[in-house]
């Protein structure tokens, strides 16, 4: 069978309701499943929002944002939310156990699945470390946790849905550099027939993606791989260096 999970925006414009200015504009892109897709910019550029129109958090102005070549508008919340994790830029954990939080999107996981997704996102030695385990409790809003510890469970809490696309917004920003690069080492091999979408403010995470968006002020100034943007993209040298 295809795989599942093809992104496509065509030539979408976006403003915030009572926004002036568009906050996108012309963007056009596909992200296909089995491959990484990332996005970057300074901040403001617009990535939160451009990864925001996928699960339909706004609608877009004009054009279009197409999953499988259905226009999402044209989709139910339901479908979209099986088939689309996004792990948002400031994730949010919920009063309760791990376990809870952990199958808020698939309500029956088994055990076995949560643990697999918590070592993929290297999270499992600090679910083990105490004895609760998985019946460790949470604060609201996760404030019992380190932001790295947040982000790792809300990255686990996506694998657990095993969806089409995952959408990670500066998911590993909380982790050091050696975290960061075993994790995704991990979800590269579990998530081989999804699409992946990545915005990062580190090169490091996204230098081995197929393809790189580099967004500035709401548009796509420059797209290819690490190698071709050291090459060709002023922007993207900037980033580099800083
Ligand atoms: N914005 C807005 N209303 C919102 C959210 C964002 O007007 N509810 C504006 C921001 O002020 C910014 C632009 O939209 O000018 C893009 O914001 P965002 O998509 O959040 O930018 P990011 O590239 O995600 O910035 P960062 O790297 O800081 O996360
Ligand atoms: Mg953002």
């Amino acid at each position: 069978a295809e795989k599942k999970g093809r992104v496509e925006f065509r030539d979408v414009t976006f403003k915030y309701p009572g926004a002036e200015a568009p906050v996108l504009s012309n963007i056009s892109f596909t992200a296909e499943p089995g491959k990484t897709l990332a996005i970057i910019g300074s901040t403001g550029a617009g990535k939160t929002t451009l990864v925001s129109l996928l699960p339909r958090l706004y609608d877009v102005a004009s054009g279009e944002v197409l999953l499988d070549g259905v226009p999402v508008t044209e989709m139910d919340s339901s479908e979209i939310t099986s088939r689309v994790s996004a792990v948002p830029q400031k994730p949010y954990l919920f009063s309760g156990t791990i376990e809870h939080n952990l199958r808020f999107g698939k309500p029956d996981a088994t055990d076995e699945e949560l643990w697999e997704a918590l070592e993929t996102a290297q999270a499992k030695g600090f679910v083990e470390e105490k004895s609760s385990g998985l019946n460790r409790r949470i604060a609201q809003g996760g404030t019992n946790v380190s932001g790295g510890q947040r982000q790792r469970l809300s990255i686990a809490r996506a694998l657990v849905t095993k969806p089409n696309v995952y959408l990670f917004d500066d998911s590993f920003s909380a982790l050091d550099v050696a975290t960061d690069a075993r994790l995704r080492k991990a979800l590269k091999g579990k998530t081989k027939d999804a699409t992946v979408i990545i915005v990062a403010q580190r090169v490091s995470t996204i230098a081995d993606a197929d393809e790189i968006l580099v967004l500035d002020n709401g548009r796509i100034v420059d797209r290819g791989t690490h190698d071709e943007l050291l090459e060709t993209s002023p922007t993207y040298q900037e980033i580099v260096e800083s």
